[in-house]
């Protein structure tokens, strides 16, 4: 079989998004029609653009920046995962929520018009994280790779950009995602975090979300919370490293792979560059959005 034609096992098509059994078409639905209210926070990002870099800061700046508590507990069961069922004897990430107090903080990886009436009722804050789409599709190849969930991939770099082409990828194609999402960047309760910019602008970054959720941080524990959000730290951290997950296979590729800007360079050819940089044109350009690739 072509690569091209890669398909997840047990895959469902909705709205062109493709998911795996994991998101199952009851869950979403529930999802549409669950009541988000002002002190709950939706972190929501297309896959791989650095969603666990920017739920372990959010956790911490919601909880005094408490890195023991953080070191003891995983990060998909602190903030849980919305949409996602583990496995038949698993509750989903909404089921997890339900018994648990407010204020809730949440992982998505849907797109916005699933939470088109949340959004419109203006309450709940939304962090849309974001990441140039070339070191993305680095890491969802990767990802694609190490995870059976999604068959694990056994094709090239050249093979999955094939893939990447006929927009048959998990949750859809990154530009239709966010073309999605960006629309409401500038409404007072949405704030955009870039990967870019946490490796660049960290305590920036930590100002802004603090500001964003009316919270504040002690001084003396930034330089800690800055330590514990780096690579070097987060990599090995099996809280956050993912490597408590079965389906994920470390051996082949580890969850947090190389953590780098640029690294699309090893990888893209001039015509594939020029594939995507067409759509950043045509997509995110005009939304008044700029990603840094370097
Ligand atoms: P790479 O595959 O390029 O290394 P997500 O959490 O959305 O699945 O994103 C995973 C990507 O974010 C991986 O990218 C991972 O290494 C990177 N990442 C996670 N934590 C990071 C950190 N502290 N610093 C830099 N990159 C990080």
């Amino acid at each position: 079989p072509k690569m091209a034609d890669h398909r997840i096992p047990g895959e469902l098509v909705v709205d062109d998004m493709v998911l795996g059994p994991n998101v199952m078409p009851e869950t979403i639905q529930k999802v549409k029609s669950f009541e988000l209210k002002e002190e709950d926070v939706l972190i929501a990002s297309y896959v791989k653009t650095g969603t666990t870099w920017v739920q372990e800061l959010v956790w911490l700046i919601c909880n005094n920046g408490n890195i023991k508590e953080a070191r003891s507990m995983p990060i998909f069961e602190r903030i849980p995962f919305i949409e996602f069922t583990m496995n038949s004897s698993s509750k989903s990430g909404l089921d997890m929520l339900q018994v648990r107090p407010r204020p809730y903080l949440i992982k998505t990886h849907l797109r916005s018009d699933i939470y088109q009436s949340q959004i419109e009722a203006g309450k709940v804050k939304i962090i849309v994280g974001i990441r140039n789409p070339k070191d993305t599709l680095v890491s969802l190849y990767h990802f694609y790779r190490m995870n059976s969930n999604l068959g694990n991939f056994k094709g090239t770099w050249d093979d999955f950009f094939e893939l990447y082409k006929t927009k048959h990828l998990i949750f859809g194609d990154y530009f239709k995602w966010y073309s999605y999402w960006l629309q409401y960047k500038d409404k007072p309760n949405v704030k955009l975090v870039k990967y870019e910019d946490l490796h660049h602008r960290m305590s920036d970054v930590i100002d802004d979300v603090c500001q964003f959720l009316g919270k504040t941080l002690s001084r003396d524990v930034i330089p800690d919370i800055i330590q514990h959000l780096t690579f070097d730290d987060m990599s090995q951290n099996s809280m956050v490293n993912y490597t408590l997950i079965s389906m994920f296979d470390n051996d082949i590729s580890p969850f947090m792979r190389k953590g780098k800007i640029g690294d699309w360079k090893n990888y893209f050819s001039e015509e594939q560059s020029s594939v995507v940089d067409k759509r950043y044109r045509e997509v995110i350009e005009p939304l008044g959005v700029t990603l840094e690739f370097e």
